[in-house]
């Protein structure tokens, strides 16, 4: 049963595209099983820095077949800008699918995403823009468009299913919004120029992973986001609109819980957030703007200034056995060389009370105080260690340190951008 899964353990940009490609040089197939151009993931070869939004990770390597699950949100424009962009750069690229069943994202999704996100003010939750919660709110209401709706021979299906729901959009845009309407020819229009274009990357996703997986093929399940903005264990509402679990990641692939060998969670070496909601162990300080600036955390999709903190242990513990995770790995570790003392957070106070999970209510997750743990930093360059005995004796101690709280064995440890910069341990090693 060859499937793993890369997964984020925080908040979203742990580093899951440099785990991923590193893990997919001995993989036949990549798959994205949630989210939607919502996602950003750097991946750093001798060609350069690629950005990939809903492309798998493992598109760089000719010999990787890449595939954009049922469970992901796409946008054709934004799908097609991708491929092309990549072509140009990038000769020898794997093949790509695309799942029939995959959502779309209209042209009215990110146009809803943005009016309601101007129309709740301070109370927005700072979403990518991109479209991502309402095409999956109609996914959920069971009036999406999917990719197989776009495709040559659906023109009069997809007219039905637009002229239904099209006078509702205009409504919310005209009445509640204030905005001008879509216009249907127009759209039609355009979905069957999507649909064209998309046709030669579309296949039933689920039917071709499970041939593969019968014949001993080597499968990698790449999440997008991070389980604390998974819409029921995250910091509600302050979330995503899928799933970015091992569970979300069967469900998006077309994979059962069976067939999973590995979760690899991904956490960064401390902790960002973007956009709003609770942050428990937020820096505001210098600390703050030096990893900020440091680890040039900015987003990959929107460009935004990432929220920046100390690693939240009782969140990554939280997310660790949420996830069944066998393994972690852990990136940025040479974002914290210059730190003379290391905090992690390992409790939650809330009032004379100590939590071991984050609480569900949102006030109480806004309130809680973090308890720290202070570590001895290491003061030294750690982006050219070859083995984990190379890295500082502090920088062992805080690796396992975090071990030891998450409870999860760290097997990769990321001292840079580039695909070389990965410590590398074994997880029967650590027993
Ligand atoms: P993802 O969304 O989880 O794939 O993460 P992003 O790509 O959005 O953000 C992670 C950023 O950190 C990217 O710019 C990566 O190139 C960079 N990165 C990943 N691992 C490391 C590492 O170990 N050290 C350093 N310095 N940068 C890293
Ligand atoms: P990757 O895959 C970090 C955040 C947004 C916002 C919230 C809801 O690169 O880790 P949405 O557009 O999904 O409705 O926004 O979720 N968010 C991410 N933050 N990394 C991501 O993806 C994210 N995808 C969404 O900033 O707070
Ligand atoms: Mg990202």
């Amino acid at each position: 049963m060859p499937v793993t899964i890369v997964l984020g353990g925080q908040w979203g940009d742990e580093g899951k595209g440099k785990i991923t490609d590193a893990l997919a040089a001995t993989a036949d197939i990549v798959i994205r099983p949630n989210g939607s151009t919502n996602a950003g993931h750097t991946v750093v070869t001798d060609d350069g820095i690629f950005k990939l939004h809903v492309i798998p990770s493992g598109i760089l390597y000719p010999h990787c077949t890449c595939i954009i699950g049922a469970g992901v949100a796409v946008s054709p424009p934004d799908l097609l800008r991708e491929i092309a962009a990549l072509r140009e750069r990038h000769a020898r690229l794997g093949q790509l699918y695309l799942s029939d069943r995959a959502h779309v994202i209209m042209p009215y999704h990110p146009l809803l995403d943005l009016y309601e996100e101007q129309r709740r003010g301070a109370a927005g939750i700072g979403t990518t823009l991109r479209g991502n919660g309402p095409a999956f709110t109609d996914k959920v209401a069971r009036r999406g468009i999917r990719v197989a709706d776009l495709l040559p021979g659906s023109e009069a299906h997809l007219r039905q299913k637009l002229e239904m729901l099209l006078p509702e959009k205009n409504t919310l845009f005209v009445h509640l919004y204030h905005q001008q309407p879509l216009d249907l020819d127009e759209l039609l229009k355009e979905a069957r120029t999507w649909g064209e274009a998309l046709a030669p990357f579309v296949i039933a996703a689920e039917v071709f992973v499970q041939d593969a997986l019968a014949a001993g093929k080597h499968v990698i399940v790449e999440a997008a986001q991070g389980t604390m903005l998974d819409l029921d264990y995250g910091t509600y509402p302050y979330v995503t609109s899928s799933s970015p679990t091992a569970a979300g990641a069967c469900q998006g692939a077309g994979i059962a819980p069976t067939q999973v060998e590995r979760v690899v969670g991904v956490f960064k070496a401390y902790t960002t957030r973007v956009g709003a909601g609770p942050f428990p162990t937020e820096l505001t300080d210098e600390t703050g703007q030096l990893l900020r600036e440091r680890g040039r955390e900015y987003g990959t999709t929107t460009g935004r200034p990432r929220r920046v903190g100390w690693f939240d242990a009782v969140a990554a513990r939280y997310t660790a056995r949420l996830n069944g995770m066998t393994e972690a790995a852990l990136t940025k570790l040479d974002m914290l060389d210059p730190l003379p003392e290391i905090r992690v957070c390992v409790g939650y106070r809330l009032g004379d009370r100590e939590l071991t999970a984050p609480p569900a209510q949102l006030d109480q997750c806004m309130a809680v105080e973090p308890v720290y743990e202070i570590l001895p930093g290491w003061q030294t360059d750690t982006s050219q260690a070859a083995s984990f005995a190379d890295l500082p004796p502090a920088a062992q101690r805080y690796v396992e340190r975090i071990e030891e709280l998450i409870g999860v064995p760290i097997t990769m440890i990321g001292i840079g951008p580039a695909r070389r910069q990965i410590v590398w341990r074994h997880a029967s090693a650590l027993a």
